[in-house]
């Protein structure tokens, strides 16, 4: 439940970044040895990948942010539907287990609201690692006495693929030889998770660019890891400081990972001031409307396109946004008419005529970021909103209400 209208004024602290905990934690599977990753945020999604761990006999646990992953005696290579069906994100535990094990079955993962999701670029990476791939009762299985090291061209019709490359990645760490990605995913998380494979004796160079390089080694020690700040966490409370038109301070932010973001929301007429560490953001004049296309890193984040269409629905003038990642991630927009938006979709592009209100509405949330938009334009709404199906906000943001909440906005559960 929100009542909107209230000005947000404060200080937050980022979390650490779902996007980034998720592949690292799969990568713990690489080793025998104890590892111990920090600033690890409480999440659906975290706990999902920490069950997932479990259920393939490593011991790992979160407490207060911490989560010590434990050696087990026995590793099983069978990642189950029941786990994986979950959350996508959980097929990143098959390169690692191929990587470690030489074999892996991992259930193929389930359909997704944002889109066609496909595996493809996963399993052609692990082809050219000359891992033998099977397709059988809705899982893949993968086989391969011995990877060994290659090239390849990673790029898809939507560009690169960050889990694909983290996935090829930790495979390819424990292959024999050289392995070269090209039109390797280059986002700060997959920066994160190359940091922390790295640490655990890992040889690899490019990370951050679209060529990665990978020198298999025969073994990975265990290591200590602290989890970058959640950009995308970043950009969300940027537009919760705008839309209500109001002045935060966020910190624990590496700023230098929002250049997109932080440039649209200047153009539209945001007052932002950097340091390190922290972003200030403060609502200064009446915004101007803006057209954004979202892109692979470092183009505009496809996960900031729900909540800047929030964001440019109460901006007067039209603002044209277009989804290049998942064309059909547009959930959304249903909802925030519902809520007097004007918001038409045209194919891969909305069109959005900024409005000077929204009323408050019961609406649902269809995903994550979806949810975040519905939160955030609840927030400028004339009067109540109820947002349904919060357990999509839950998967990745950490106590959002009790952050927005001491940033004073009037924000509480009930029970549906
Ligand atoms: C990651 O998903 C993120 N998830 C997503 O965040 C994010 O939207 C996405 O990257 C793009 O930035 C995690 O990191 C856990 P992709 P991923 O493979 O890796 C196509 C959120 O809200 N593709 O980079 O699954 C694909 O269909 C989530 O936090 C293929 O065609 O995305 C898409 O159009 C949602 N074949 C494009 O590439 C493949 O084998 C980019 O997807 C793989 C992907």
């Amino acid at each position: 439940m929100i009542e909107g209208g209230v000005r947000l004024k404060g200080e937050v602290t980022l979390s650490g970044a779902k996007n980034a905990v998720l592949p690292i934690l799969a990568a713990t599977l690489l080793t025998d040895e104890p590892c111990v990753i920090k600033g690890v945020p409480n999440l659906r999604d975290t706990n999902t990948m920490l069950k997932i761990l479990r259920a393939l006999g490593k011991n790992a646990e979160l407490n207060k942010g911490i989560v010590t992953a434990l050696p087990n005696k026995h590793i099983s290579y069978i990642a189950d539907y029941k786990l994986v069906s979950t959350m996508r994100a959980s097929f990143c535990v098959l390169g690692p287990l191929l990587g470690k094990l030489k074999k892996a079955k991992v259930s193929l993962p389930g359909g997704c609201v944002i889109g066609i999701r496909p595996v493809d670029l996963h399993l052609k990476g692990f082809k050219a690692l000359g891992a033998k791939i099977n397709i059988e009762s809705g899982y893949v299985i993968a086989k391969a006495p011995r990877l060994k090291g290659n090239h390849m061209y990673l790029g898809g019709t939507y560009g690169s693929s960050v889990l694909a490359t983290d996935n090829v990645m930790m495979a390819a760490t424990l292959a024999q030889g050289v392995t070269v990605i090209e039109s390797a995913a280059c986002e700060p998380e997959v920066v994160d998770l190359a940091e922390f494979l790295i640490k655990m004796g890992a040889k690899i160079k490019g990370h951050g660019t679209p060529i990665i390089e990978i020198e298999g080694v025969k073994y990975l020690h265990g290591a200590g890891h602290t989890i970058i700040p959640d950009r995308i966490e970043a950009g969300t409370l940027m537009v919760a400081a705008l839309i209500t038109k109001g002045d935060i301070l966020i910190k624990n932010v590496s700023f230098q990972h929002l250049g997109a973001l932080i440039d649209k929301l200047e153009e539209a007429g945001a007052w932002i001031s950097r340091t390190d560490g922290s972003v200030h953001i403060r609502f200064k004049k009446r915004l101007k409307p803006i057209n954004l296309t979202t892109l692979p890193y470092p183009g505009f984040p496809t996960d900031m396109q729900a909540q800047m269409m929030s964001l440019m629905t109460v901006t007067p003038g039209i603002s044209v946004i277009t989804e290049k990642i998942y064309p059909d991630r547009f959930m959304h927009v249903a909802e925030l008419n519902r809520m007097g938006a004007h918001i038409q979709r045209e194919g891969p592009h909305a069109i959005v005529e900024g409005i000077r209100g929204l009323s408050g509405a019961p609406v649902m949330a269809s995903d994550l970021r979806a949810s975040a938009c519905l939160v955030l334009a609840g927030l400028v709404a004339r009067g109540k909103t109820e947002v349904s199906r919060i357990y999509h906000l839950e998967r990745g943001y950490e106590n959002l209400e009790a952050k927005l909440e001491a940033l004073g906005a009037k924000i509480w559960r009930e029970k549906e």
